[in-house]
């Protein structure tokens, strides 16, 4: 699935937070990927940066170990292992205090044509701090960015004062703020099924479509992070970023061009559209849940609380939303929106359901005709499907069935799926913010997120058991079948 290689000018990458998990498993190898394809420039560098003390060799062995283990056996050869290495080297640089900066300066100093690129890849209380240095220590160049990873900020005042500080040494075309499902190949291609083909078009709005889904489930658990974690929940986690910004991309108007101010407009319309869900009707629109020990792939779990090794939480694992988008070409069209830990499996998939034949000319022995329904698949088995209604082959009567006309990524395009970090970094390089959150669109995604949390509080909304390696609590369930429609489990 490598599209067509186009070279990205030379930078220097210094990546904060370069020795640990995010630099392992995601930045490094996708560094790597780059390499392999030729797209970084001979004088392109990585330089790794964090507090304690390690040799450029030590942190080339780092690198080495995250490509043998983070990529696949027959994508690693030697050759290339070399030159990537080449490119790398190691600072110990505190970003709480003084100690390291001059060191960083000199080293990238005698660079400065070149494109320089700060990956903040650490706890968010250090972004505002790392920025204010690289303003004070003069490394900031009208070549230069900063990319911060997510949680911008917990609510919406505290995403502003972490902008406000941000923006205070970079102007917003120079702050690439990471929400790496933009950078998935199948998300990027919600772009090119709507934009670039005819047919769905007409159909995309209210008139046609009964109600759009999108699903993302996890069958991890709390993994290491329940520091961070049960301060923020699957709201905070995964709705006010991940899911909204998919939200946005199903039902944004087309923009005028695929530039990067064009496309965010348009997002930023619909999370201004989005009907707010406060204390008035959270408990109708918002089912929240936390996973109780169960069984997932065929392997005992704890529970949330045993994960987190407390007696209590109300942190909720999963939440569902109905929402309402209030436009022209939406109104009556509900979004179901679910995503959750330690569900029956990992799937992100993006449903949108026709509505169903004005009048059927079919008697009642050919069964019934069921809506038409678009299957995005963003992960896994990255793909289409178009569920049409035909008849069933061979002579009688008519028989109707309902079927998928299937597409798999991976079988239609030959080669390697590129991981989102691959199409983001080298975004970065060029400058090209597309897929990228803007300042305004963090904002009013917050702005509509605070007042679920404070309709929760305010009503004592708890969350609902789950057991581990299920689809979440029943009222879930309850909440959609209200409506008198159905999760679409077809995964
Ligand atoms: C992260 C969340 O942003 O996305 C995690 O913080 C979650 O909790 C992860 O597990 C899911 O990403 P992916 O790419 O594995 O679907």
């Amino acid at each position: 699935m490598t599209g067509k290689i186009i070279p990205v000018p030379p930078f220097d990458c210094i990546v904060f937070g370069g020795a640990g998990d995010l630099a392992e498993r995601k930045l490094i190898p996708a560094l790597y990927h780059r390499q392999c394809t030729g797209q970084l420039s001979e004088s392109s560098r990585i330089i790794g940066v964090s507090r304690s003390p390690m040799s450029d060799i030590e942190y080339c062995d780092f690198a080495v170990q995250a490509i043998k283990t983070h990529v696949n056996k027959e994508d690693v050869s030697a050759t290339q292992l070399r030159q990537f290495l080449s490119r790398l080297s190691y600072l110990s640089v505190d970003a709480t205090s003084n100690v390291g900066w001059d060191k960083l300066k000199q080293k990238v100093e005698n660079e400065s044509a070149k494109v320089r690129a700060f990956y903040l890849a650490l706890g968010p209380a250090l972004f505002g701090d790392i920025a204010v240095r690289l303003g004070a220590n003069g490394l900031v160049t009208s070549d230069t960015r900063i990319i911060v990873e997510k949680p911008v900020g917990n609510n919406l005042r505290t995403a502003q004062a972490l902008n406000d500080r941000l923006g205070k040494v970079f102007s917003e075309n120079q702050i690439f703020r990471i929400d790496h499902y933009l950078g998935k190949e199948t998300v990027q291609n919600l772009m090119a099924l709507r934009f670039a083909n005819v047919l769905y078009e007409p159909l995309w709005n209210s008139d046609h479509i009964d109600n759009v889904q999108i699903t993302v489930s996890e069958s991890v658990g709390l993994e290491d992070r329940a520091g961070y974690y049960d301060h923020a929940g699957a709201l905070r986690d995964m709705v006010q970023n991940h899911l909204l910004q998919l939200l946005c991309l199903v039902a944004m108007e087309p923009p005028a061009m695929l530039d990067a101010n064009a496309v965010r407009d348009e997002k930023l319309k619909i999370l201004h559209s989005l009907a707010p869900i406060n204390a008035g009707n959270v408990g109708k629109c918002t089912i929240r849940g936390q996973y109780l020990a169960g069984t997932v792939a065929d392997k005992s779990v704890k529970s949330y609380l045993e994960d987190l090794g407390k007696e209590k939480s109300n942190t909720e694992t999963f939440v569902a939303l109905k929402i309402d988008i209030a436009n022209w070409r939406w109104a009556g069209t509900p979004f179901y929106l679910r995503t959750g830990k330690r569900m029956t499996k990992r799937v992100s998939e993006i449903t949108v359901t026709f509505k169903s034949v004005p009048h059927s000319i079919f008697d009642k022995s050919a069964g019934e005709i069921t809506a038409n329904r678009l299957v995005i698949r963003l992960q896994p088995n990255e793909g289409v499907s178009q569920w049409l209604m035909i008849k069933d082959p061979g002579p009688g009567t008519t028989r109707l069935q309902h079927v998928s006309l299937d597409m798999n990524f991976s079988n239609a395009f030959a080669g390697r799926n590129p991981d989102a970090y691959e199409r983001l970094l080298m975004d970065v390089m060029r400058g090209d913010q597309t897929l990228f959150m803007r300042r305004d669109e963090v904002d009013a995604a917050w702005q509509w997120i605070d007042p679920i949390h404070q309709g929760w509080e305010k009503i004592g909304q708890t969350v609902d058991g789950y057991k581990a390696g299920t689809w979440g609590p029943l009222r879930s369930i309850a909440m959609i079948e209200r409506d008198s429609r159905t999760w679409n489990n077809s995964v």
